[in-house]
């Protein structure tokens, strides 16, 4: 392979389509998986490197590594692969459908996904697996299937390290801990919700680096280190509403 490849898998979000432009700007051939491939056709049109887009079945496992397998073939492999498909969701009744949904694509599929690149990139000899992961996994929380499943993907990754560690293998494994920025959209703090060109080319910055684990943008590292030392009555800001008279 003489020009990088990287595969994305989900690039329909504005954050993975915000990384194929910034790694088409640097020469890097892109393979896409995307749910409905019609979907990013503009984003496609636009971009100057060669680059192909694939269906996302991330709730049939089987058929997905299939997929992935399939065009690892046809590509030649690929030097970068980022995982950056996620379902979320809030019900204070907690129905049981949701949880199913969230842990059949943030788990499952995840799981699907990186172990089967995980070894593809084994059977290369090199490579980097990465994932869009949240600082969400790092305690539990309200959107409790989410905040597990991120919990969950951590721990994967670092369990994927250590094998590429004792196959002594330059097979890197990076989780990048993205910071809460949905929560800080919709509180419209411009202090915490950077542009998403910043995000990306934090990212991109990251990777080329080999990181292990990174926090994007950099500011979130401190949340992070407060969320994992607080005590529970001080995390759980419910304890900290008055409690109603009566
Ligand atoms: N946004 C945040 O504030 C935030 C913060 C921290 C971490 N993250 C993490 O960043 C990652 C991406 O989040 P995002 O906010 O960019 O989310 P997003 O815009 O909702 O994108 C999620 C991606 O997952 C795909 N996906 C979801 N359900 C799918 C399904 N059933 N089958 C196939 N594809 C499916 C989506 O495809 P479609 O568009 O085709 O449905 C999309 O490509 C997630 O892992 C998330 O946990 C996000």
């Amino acid at each position: 392979m003489t020009q990088a490849t990287a595969m994305i898998i989900g690039a329909s979000s504005q954050l993975s389509q915000t990384l194929a432009k910034q790694f088409s700007e640097q020469n890097v051939e892109l393979v896409l998986f995307v749910q409905n491939p019609e979907s990013i056709k503009p984003l496609t049109d636009s971009l100057t490197t060669p680059v192909t887009v694939y269906p996302l079945a991330i709730e049939q496992p089987k058929q997905l590594i299939e997929q992935i397998e399939t065009a690892w073939q046809t590509h030649n492999g690929a030097h970068l692969v980022i995982i950056n498909t996620g379902l979320n969701g809030y019900d204070p009744a907690l129905p049981w459908q949701l949880d199913e949904d969230i842990i059949d694509v943030n788990v499952k599929g995840f799981a699907a996904v990186a172990n089967s690149v995980f070894k593809l990139l084994c059977e290369q000899g090199y490579g980097q697996l990465a994932a869009i992961n949240s600082i969400a996994g790092l305690r539990g929380g309200p959107n409790v299937a989410y905040h597990a499943s991120k919990a969950f993907a951590q721990s994967y990754l670092e369990g994927l390290s250590m094998h590429a560690q004792r196959l002594k293998l330059p097979v890197t494994i990076s989780d990048i801990q993205l910071g809460l920025l949905d929560k800080a959209a919709m509180q419209g703090n411009k202090f915490w919700l950077p542009p998403i060109d910043k995000v990306a080319s934090q990212i991109i910055k990251g990777l080329q680096k080999g990181k292990r684990k990174f926090y994007v943008t950099k500011r979130w590292r401190l949340v992070a280190w407060l969320t994992v030392g607080l005590p529970e009555f001080i995390y759980n800001t419910r304890h900290w509403k008055p409690k109603k008279k009566r």
